[in-house]
């Protein structure tokens, strides 16, 4: 061996797979940011990795089915590595680890650690821990110790993700949906402190960030003390991060009807670089199921959010979430669903097949509906739902827009970027470069995607 190859050792790697919602995105950076400072360098590739985590989603039962059939192929990797030099470590995190915590190694003996969510901050610990000690589960929480205790990315980490990011200002749900287990694998509901956002945001935009989404999983239920001691909302917040110069875009995730005040609506009639793009989940359009969900609003009180927001903001973009086939729902019920659909005329929702969660009111329901009906009214809201989504890019066509260019195209000359309404544009890449916002006129639409033409000449 070359003498000088004896003193360094080999950088340990980690490989991160996330699954679910944009705050398990968010988490993963920044627990790859955490064992950053410990070592670790992130791999895409995972061969090449000393520790595996897979930030798992418990919404549905297919999210959490994914992860033991992960695990079992992991397993194979790990008993091939068993007696060389490189072991693996193995870690669950995200809200399967938070449901389902020791029965996870019981089931799987390949795991060394379960992480639950509001634990981040200890990761290098656990991990560290785990090599010396054995398995670790840690599912304790306060969120407000991870908010605190979580450090800030480099200049070098946000720069290697681009010129978007997301950021975490409140965590949890004490909204209680039946259907759902956000509440019981995020715990309550925590915002996280005003000083805290304005920090992190400034050090995004100083590394190159034109565009932040704000994350929460009731996102617009966040408030806080702002700097003169006074409880503010999430409109306030807006306005105060519209001040950071250079920070071109802004968005928020997720909101709840409830929560959808007039300072917010405000908001989106005042600020230019708040993205006229409002994802606002309703989950049915009856209200004997918004009842039974537990969803605290009507049908009504929705069409009269979306009407107000279109008033604020004329050209704001309505994206949603459905639920088929929870407990009880009549054709009658169904039918209202598709009404609520035709009314609010969106832009983007995603629609799901209700999926029974152990341990969440729904499941202990009686009046379970036919998985063979769920399918069909999937298959109805979804042909109607796509139709909405394809006029609405097809609308787009022949307008000049601006898009902010995010990556490389699939092919060398091209470029994408994200219009106003969160559709993916692709233009031509000598117009622009990453980072560039740039005015170009839409000239096909697909289902998906837009492709542009510069709206003047570039060179
Ligand atoms: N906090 C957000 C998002 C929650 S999870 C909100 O309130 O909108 C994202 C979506 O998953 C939900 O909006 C809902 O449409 C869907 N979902 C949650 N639990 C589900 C279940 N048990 N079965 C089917 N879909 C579910
Ligand atoms: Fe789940 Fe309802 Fe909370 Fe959203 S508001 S996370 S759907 S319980
Ligand atoms: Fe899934 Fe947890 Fe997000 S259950 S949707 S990863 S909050």
């Amino acid at each position: 061996m070359a003498p000088n190859q004896v003193d360094t050792p080999r950088t340990k790697k980690v490989f991160v797979k996330t699954w679910g919602c944009q705050m398990n995105v968010y988490d993963s950076t920044r627990m790859q940011d955490a064992l950053e400072g410990d070592g670790y360098t992130p791999t895409a590739d995972i061969e090449d990795a000393d520790l595996v985590l897979l930030n798992t989603c418990h919404i549905r039962e297919k999210a959490a089915e994914k992860v033991y059939s992960h695990l079992g192929r992991i397993r194979q990797l790990k008993d091939r590595r068993a007696d060389t030099e490189r072991p693996l470590t193995v870690g669950v995190t995200g809200c399967v680890a938070q449901a389902e915590g020791e029965e996870i190694i019981r089931r799987e003996k390949a795991v060394d650690l379960v992480v639950g969510p509001q634990t981040y901050h200890q990761l290098p610990n656990i991990v560290a821990k785990a090599l010396s000690d054995g398995p670790q589960v840690e599912t304790e929480y306060s969120v407000e110790d991870k908010f605190e205790h979580m450090p800030l990315a480099t200049k070098k980490q946000v720069r290697s993700r681009g010129v978007t990011a997301f950021l975490t200002v409140q965590e949890g749900c004490d909204k209680f949906c039946t259907f759902c287990v956000v509440p019981y694998t995020r715990g309550a509901e925590v915002s996280r402190p005003h000083a805290q956002i304005i920090e992190e945001a400034h050090s995004l935009v100083d590394a190159g960030v034109q565009e932040i989404t704000l994350l929460g999983q009731n996102v617009n239920a966040w408030h806080g003390g702002g700097p003169d001691g006074n409880d503010m909302r999430l409109g306030q917040l807006l306005y105060d991060l519209a001040e950071i110069n250079g920070l071109n875009r802004l968005r928020y995730v997720t909101s709840h009807p409830k929560d959808m005040d007039d300072g917010l609506i405000q908001a989106h009639r005042d600020l230019d670089c708040l993205m006229p793009y409002l994802h606002l989940p309703v989950q049915s359009g009856s209200d004997s199921i918004l009842k039974a969900m537990n969803r605290s609003h009507t049908a009504q009180d929705y069409v009269e959010i979306i009407d107000k927001v279109r008033m604020a903001r004329p050209d704001v973009a309505i994206s949603g979430d459905m639920i088929v086939g929870f407990p009880g729902e009549t054709d009658e019920d169904f039918e209202a669903t598709m009404e609520i659909v035709r009314r609010t005329n969106y832009a983007q929702c995603y629609s799901f097949k209700y999926s029974m969660r152990p341990g969440t009111p729904g499941a202990e329901m009686e009046n379970q509906v036919d998985e063979a009906v769920k399918d069909a009214r999937l298959a109805r809201l979804q042909a109607l739902l796509r139709q909405q989504q394809t006029a609405f890019n097809e609308a787009c066509v022949g307008k000049t827009i601006d898009v902010l260019l995010e990556k490389p195209g699939r092919d060398a000359n091209q470029l994408i970027g994200r219009s106003p309404w969160l559709q993916s544009v692709v233009i031509p890449s000598h117009c622009g470069h990453i980072g560039d916002i740039v005015s170009v006129e839409i000239t096909h639409s697909l289902t998906n995607s837009l492709s542009a033409q510069p709206a003047g000449a570039c060179n």
